[in-house]
């Protein structure tokens, strides 16, 4: 049972089977055609721990829990919390769990989540951890996919920009190692996949490809999931300004994409898909935003309900 499985938290894209996977999709679509508010998680606290930016996932996992009738507490920035004073997390963990039922924490170190999970005795959600990993994007990811029409299995999916410190790909691509899909990773040189998540593609046997140019390969995409470059994970500004702007995707891009053909973002965009793209029907990355809600209501639903 997932809830058992998953009692310490949703750390990492890893702990998931396909069956897990299945299961909480098909919570979250039942979340998608019941929008109304609920009582189900009255009385109970989440604490929001944000040590890094945030707009979609902490706002999402604030407004499923209001929405299920729980309440919440936190902070939203580092500086304003004990960290500054030197605190470590192990001891803030050991705080905020007399506080609350349930612990959403981002953290720029890439095993936070985990070290979190370790001393914590409620369950901890990985709301990004550095480079690492970002499991609820990623499953609400899989949820806009499905929901906008798409099997996952024979799904040829391209994903784009930073792929080396892009957490949300990481668990993207790990997630989907559970179905049979054509992965095309797309990157400058400089950004491509860490040698340590191919490892783990090819022991999964997925099939996937390494380019640099997208238009080489756009005509055979279903979907292309476009990212951020991660400019504050670069040691070195250079190294940085140096693929800045690698990718601009343009209506132009558009015209030889195939008729059902979507293009998602997992935000903040900073320039890598033209805002001349955002009318079209092909584009769901604001759709993409709202499927935050009923996955992270069904997330929480599964740790907090009886
Ligand atoms: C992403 C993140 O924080 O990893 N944002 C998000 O949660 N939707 C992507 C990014 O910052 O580029």
């Amino acid at each position: 049972m997932f809830k058992e499985k998953f009692n310490e938290g949703i750390i990492s894209a890893r702990d998931f089977n396909r069956e897990d996977i299945e299961y909480i999709l098909n919570q979250a679509r039942v979340m998608v055609h019941n929008d109304k508010s609920s009582d189900l998680l009255k009385g109970k606290i989440l604490a929001t721990l944000f040590f890094e930016p945030s707009t979609r996932t902490r706002l999402s996992f604030e407004s499923a829990m209001h929405r299920l009738g729980g309440r919440v507490i936190g902070f939203s920035s580092a500086k304003v919390s004990s960290i500054k004073k030197g605190e470590s997390i192990a001891d803030t963990i050991r705080t905020v769990e007399n506080y609350s039922d349930c612990i959403v924490i981002r953290h720029p170190l890439e095993g936070a989540a985990k070290l979190a999970a370790k001393f914590a005795k409620i369950p901890i959600i990985n709301a990004g951890s550095g480079s690492g990993e970002h499991p609820t994007q990623a499953l609400l990811d899989l949820l806009t996919i499905t929901e906008e029409g798409k099997k996952l299995d024979g799904l040829n999916l391209g994903i784009m920009g930073d792929l080396k410190y892009g957490r949300t790909v990481h668990s993207l691509a790990i997630l989907l190692s559970n179905y049979d899909v054509n992965i095309y990773f797309i990157s400058p040189k400089e950004l491509m996949l860490r040698n340590r998540d191919k490892e783990f593609l090819r022991q999964r046997q997925v099939k996937y490809k390494e380019v640099e140019k997208y238009r080489e390969i756009l005509d055979v995409l279903d979907v292309l999931y476009v990212t951020r470059i991660q400019k504050e994970r670069f040691a070195d500004v250079e190294e940085y300004d140096r693929v800045k702007g690698f990718y601009i995707f343009t209506n132009e891009d558009l015209k030889v994409t195939k008729d059902n053909f979507k293009i998602m973002h997992p935000l903040p965009r900073v320039s890598e898909i033209s805002a001349e793209v955002d009318s079209s029907s092909k584009a769901i990355y604001f759709k993409q935003t709202y499927y935050g809600i009923p996955m992270r209501k069904a997330i929480l639903a599964e740790l907090l309900s009886f």
